[in-house]
C-alpha cells in the first residue's frame, strides 16, 4: 500500500514536469558527482532524460586500472539504482578535461588496450552500465598540457573500440564519445567513418568554444559566444587586428565536420552547456557611446577582454590552482544557469531581469547579459538559445542532446525549452563536397574547441558592417 501511494505520489510530480524526454532518442545529460552535496540523486528530473552519465572516472598511468578515485566511488552504485529505478539508462564517463593524461598510452599498444578494454568490462560489470562514455581530450591533440599524446592516438582509439565491442559484455553496451567540434585527426580519411561501427553516438561538445585557453597571448582578445549555433557571422573573419575575432566553431560547424567526416546524422548528439562563460569588460568597453546601462541594445559586439583578468564566477568555480601539468590557472568565470538566477541577473524563467543589460546575438543564436555590479560580461544559453538549439537537432535529425551538466539547470528551464522545440527548417545544414576537410592539427581552445579558422572575408570592413547588422538588427 506505501509503495502503491508513493508511485501514485512519483507519478504526480512526473505529471507536474512539463516537458519529457520523448521527442528525442538521446536526451542525456552528464552528472558530475562531485556536486552532489548541491545536486542530490533525489532533486534530478529523471523523466526528462533518457540517458545519464556519471562523471568521471579516470585513466591511470595502469591501463588495468581506471580509477573512480577522483569521484564518489560510493556514489556511483547509488546513481546507477535511482537512474533504473527512474528508467533511465546509466552510463559512466571516462576521461574529461583533467582526465586524459593517460589516454594515449593506455590505448598505445595491443597489450595496453586488451588491458584497458579489460578494466572498462570490470566497470561494466561492476556496476551494471548500461552506456559507457568515452571523454578523450583529445586524441591525437594536446588538451591539459601534459597528456600523453601520439600520431597514432584516433586509429588506438579505433581499435579499443572494436574490442570492447567485440566482448560479449559490452555487446549490448551503449557507447559513446565526447568530441571536439572538428573531427578526430588522422591522415586516412576512412578511419572516422569506422567510428560509426562501434560507438552508438559521438556528442561533440559546443561549449566553452568563447575561451582560448592559451590566455595571455595575445593578451587582449574578443568575448566570443560560448556556445554558439552559428558562428558563421565571424568565423569568415580574417583576424586582422590578432586579438581572435574569429570562429572556433558551432553547432552548425561540428555537424558540417563530422558528417562530411562520415558520421550519420543519427549517430550525433549535441553536446549543450547549463553555464555560460565570463568576460571582465569595464563599462565603457561593455557598451556603444555612453548609453546607459538600463539600454541593453547598445552593448558592444564582441567586446575586447584582459585573458589575464578574470573574475571569479558562481560558487562552483574555482578560485584557481595549479592543475596535474603545473601549469597554475586563475579562476574560469564560470556561471552556471541556476546562479544566474540566483545572482539575481536572470529571473526564475530564464528571462533577464529587470534593469539587467541582455542581448540577444543573432549571430550565434544565444545571448549576452552585462552584470554590471562586477564589470563582467557573461555569454550563456537561456531557454531562447536551447529552444534553437533543439529546433537544429531536430531538422538535422540529430539523435538528441547531451548536456553538461545536469546539475546546471536543476528546474529543468533550459531543458523544457529543448525538449519542446519544433523542427525549424531553415536550421538543417547541408554538407557540401566541397566541405573544408576538418583539421585537428591545432592546440585546442577550451573543452570542446579545437582551432578551425576559414579563409574567406577579404574586406574586413564588410565583416564590421556585419558583424554591427547582426548584433544590432534583433
Ligand atoms: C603501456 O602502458 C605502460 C604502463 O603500464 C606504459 O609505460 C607504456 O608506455 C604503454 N605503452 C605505450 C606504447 O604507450
Ligand atoms: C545482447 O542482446 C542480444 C539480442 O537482444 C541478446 O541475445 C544477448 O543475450 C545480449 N547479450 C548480453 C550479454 O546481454
Ligand atoms: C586506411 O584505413 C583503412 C581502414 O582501416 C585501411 O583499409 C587502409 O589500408 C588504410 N589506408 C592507408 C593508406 O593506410
Ligand atoms: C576599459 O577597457 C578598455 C578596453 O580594455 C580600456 O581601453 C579602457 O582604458 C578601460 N577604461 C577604464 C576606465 O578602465
Ligand atoms: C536605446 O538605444 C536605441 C538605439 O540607439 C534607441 O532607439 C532607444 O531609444 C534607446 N532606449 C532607451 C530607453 O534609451
Ligand atoms: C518570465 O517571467 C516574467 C515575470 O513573470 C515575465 O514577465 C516574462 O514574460 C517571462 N518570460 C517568458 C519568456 O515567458
Ligand atoms: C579586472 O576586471 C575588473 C572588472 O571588469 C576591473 O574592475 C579591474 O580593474 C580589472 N583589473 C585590471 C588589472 O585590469
Ligand atoms: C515534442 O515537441 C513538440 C513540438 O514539436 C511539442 O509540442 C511537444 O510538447 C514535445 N513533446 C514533449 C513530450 O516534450
Ligand atoms: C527558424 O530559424 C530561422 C533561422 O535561424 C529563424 O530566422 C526563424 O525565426 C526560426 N523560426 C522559428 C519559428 O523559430
Ligand atoms: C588562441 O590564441 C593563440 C595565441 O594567439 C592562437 O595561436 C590560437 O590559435 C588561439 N586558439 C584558438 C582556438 O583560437
Amino acid at each position: 500500500m506505501i509503495s502503491l501511494s508513493l508511485l501514485a505520489l512519483a507519478a504526480q510530480c512526473v505529471a507536474a514536469t512539463t516537458a519529457v524526454a520523448s521527442n528525442y532518442s538521446a536526451a542525456v545529460g552528464w552528472y558530475a558527482g562531485w556536486h552532489e552535496p548541491d545536486v542530490p540523486l533525489s532533486s534530478v528530473l529523471w523523466s526528462k532524460y533518457t540517458h545519464m552519465t556519471y562523471a568521471f572516472a579516470v585513466p591511470t598511468v595502469d591501463p588495468k586500472a581506471i580509477s573512480l578515485a577522483e569521484s564518489d566511488e560510493e556514489l556511483l552504485p547509488q546513481f546507477v539504482t535511482a537512474a533504473h529505478k527512474n528508467n533511465v539508462k546509466a552510463g559512466l564517463s571516462i576521461g574529461g578535461w583533467g582526465g586524459s593524461q593517460f589516454y594515449s598510452s593506455n590505448l598505445g599498444s595491443a597489450s595496453n588496450r586488451t588491458s584497458f578494454v579489460s578494466s572498462v568490462i570490470g566497470l561494466i560489470k561492476k556496476y551494471h552500465l548500461d552506456l559507457v562514455d568515452f571523454d578523450w581530450e583529445y586524441p591525437g591533440v594536446q588538451g591539459l598540457g601534459c597528456n600523453t599524446i601520439s600520431t597514432s592516438d584516433t586509429e588506438n582509439f579505433l581499435s579499443m573500440l572494436q574490442e570492447l565491442r567485440a566482448s560479449p559484455i559490452a555487446a549490448n553496451v551503449t557507447l559513446t564519445a565526447a568530441t571536439a567540434v572538428v573531427p578526430f585527426p588522422t591522415t586516412n580519411t576512412s578511419l572516422v567513418p569506422q567510428f560509426a561501427t562501434v560507438l552508438d553516438w559521438i556528442a561533440p561538445m559546443v561549449y566553452d568554444l568563447s575561451w582560448n585557453w592559451t590566455a595571455g597571448s595575445p593578451r587582449i582578445q574578443r568575448a566570443l559566444p560560448s556556445s554558439p549555433l552559428d558562428d558563421s557571422c565571424y568565423a569568415s573573419t580574417p583576424d586582422v587586428t590578432g586579438d581572435g575575432l574569429t570562429g572556433r566553431g558551432s553547432a552548425r560547424s561540428a555537424v558540417e565536420a563530422w558528417v562530411s567526416a562520415g558520421i550519420p546524422r543519427s549517430k550525433i548528439v549535441l553536446g549543450v552547456p547549463g553555464y555560460g562563460h565570463s568576460f571582465n569588460v569595464n563599462a565603457s568597453a561593455a557598451f556603444l557611446s555612453s548609453s546607459s546601462f538600463a539600454n541593453a541594445t547598445l552593448l558592444t559586439p564582441y567586446p575586447s577582454y584582459d585573458t589575464l583578468n578574470h573574475t571569479v564566477g558562481d560558487k562552483w568555480d574555482g578560485t584557481g590552482g595549479t592543475d596535474i601539468c603545473g601549469r597554475f590557472w586563475g579562476p574560469g568565470g564560470i556561471w552556471d544557469f541556476w546562479a544566474l538566477v540566483d545572482a539575481g541577473y536572470l529571473l526564475a524563467n530564464g528571462s533577464a531581469a529587470a534593469g539587467v543589460p541582455y542581448h540577444w546575438d543573432a549571430c550565434s543564436s544565444t545571448p549576452y547579459l552585462y552584470a554590471a555590479d562586477r564589470g563582467v560580461l557573461i555569454s550563456y544559453d537561456d531557454p531562447r538559445s536551447f529552444a534553437a538549439k533543439g529546433a537544429f537537432v531536430r531538422a538535422n535529425g540529430l539523435a538528441g542532446f547531451s548536456m553538461w551538466e545536469v546539475g546546471g539547470d536543476p528546474k529543468g528551464v533550459l531543458l523544457d525549452a529543448i525538449l519542446s522545440a519544433p523542427t525549424n527548417a531553415s536550421l538543417a545544414v547541408t554538407p557540401s563536397a566541397a566541405a573544408p576537410t576538418p583539421s585537428a592539427s591545432t592546440p585546442a581552445g577550451g573543452s570542446g574547441a579545437l582551432a578551425q579558422r576559414a579563409d574567406g572575408w577579404t574586406s574586413s570592413t564588410l565583416c564590421l558592417l556585419l558583424l554591427a547588422a547582426c548584433w544590432t538588427l534583433n
